[in-house]
């Protein structure tokens, strides 16, 4: 007869309490009912019954899915590389150390993004370029949201990145409506990228890799892919006013541009953007009332 020694709560009880200090520094705001949630979601894609781990009087083995998940919890390995997914929006994706982990912040350039498509694209397909879509999260997203047709292209420079946002395209497929088309670009910006485009949306690489590193959390540093996050301080303005040059030639007349970026520097890009020949570049607030956004118009 098999004894339990202690449940699943008991031991994650336990765990919290022994391991606070560490847990807190490196998963803010980490509740032990979230804990909870991803191990039973841990369990669940390793085909395991999440209490089987304490149905033994001895320690279970190394290897056993459940052991990893609590030692990858004590080296401070973010919850969504541990478990492989990440909710964003209504829908859950694939992470890999490849992509970055979605923010809730980009959840907003989905709703804004969303506004303009159901302002302006009853009556025709709307054509939408997601620039550096790592998970494919915005542009997936917008596909589960809207009933009006897109057209995505979905680029990023990562062929690993991009494996698995057409995985995520894979996985999620059956709940997206078939008037949608998306087409998957290896791309440094737009170098492989042809055609016009009513939205160009992007989430890009945003961080100055020395000025901005002490505001990264070392958790991020140490484990999200870097070129998903930094470019060189240097050549951070070159790189930008490239990429605005780019969107200025693929954007329709009446084409809208949504840009990601960071707080301390999007006054700067913004006026970058004009000078590049926008008529409108307006920073927008994310609901903490950061600036985050970049809205561009021709
Ligand atoms: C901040 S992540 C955003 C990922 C995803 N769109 C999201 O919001 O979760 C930036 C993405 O841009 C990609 N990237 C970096 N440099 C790029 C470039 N020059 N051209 C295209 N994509 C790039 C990275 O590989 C990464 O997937």
């Amino acid at each position: 007869m098999r004894v339990s020694i202690v449940s699943l709560d008991n031991y994650l009880k336990g765990f919290f309490e022994s391991e606070k200090k560490n847990l807190m520094q490196n998963y803010p705001g980490l509740t032990l009912h979230r804990l909870r949630q991803d191990i039973n979601l841990h369990a669940f894609l390793h085909g395991i019954d999440s209490e089987e781990i304490f149905d033994f009087p001895y320690l279970p083995h190394r290897t056993h899915p459940l052991t990893i998940f609590f030692e990858k919890l004590k080296e401070g390995v973010p919850l969504e590389y541990i478990t492989g997914y990440a909710y964003f929006y209504r829908s859950i994706f694939k992470v890999t150390s490849d992509t970055l982990i979605p923010r809730s912040e980009t959840e907003i350039l989905v709703e804004l993004a969303s506004q303009e498509i159901k302002k302006n694209y009853r009556k025709r397909p709307c054509r939408v370029a997601d620039i550096g879509t790592g998970t494919g999260a915005i542009a997936l997203s917008l596909m589960t949201e809207e009933s009006a047709a897109l057209s995505i292209v979905a680029s990023d420079i990562s062929p690993k990145a991009l494996k698995i946002a057409k995985e995520n395209y894979f996985n999620q497929r059956y709940g997206l409506s078939n008037i949608h088309q998306i087409d998957f670009v290896l791309s440094d910006r737009f170098a492989n990228i042809t055609g016009e485009f009513d939205l160009i949306l992007s989430n890009p690489p945003y961080i100055k890799r020395e000025a901005d590193l002490k505001e990264v959390h070392p958790q991020v540093a140490s484990f999200e892919p870097h070129l998903a996050l930094f470019l060189d301080d240097d050549s951070y303005d070159q790189w930008f006013k490239e990429f605005f040059e780019s969107i200025y030639q693929k954007l329709s007349t009446t084409g809208v541009s949504l840009i990601e970026g960071h707080e301390h520097h999007l006054e700067h890009l913004a006026a970058m953007a004009k000078s590049t020949g926008f008529s409108e570049a307006v920073v927008i607030q994310d609901y903490t009332q950061r600036n985050r956004f970049l809205k561009l118009k021709k």
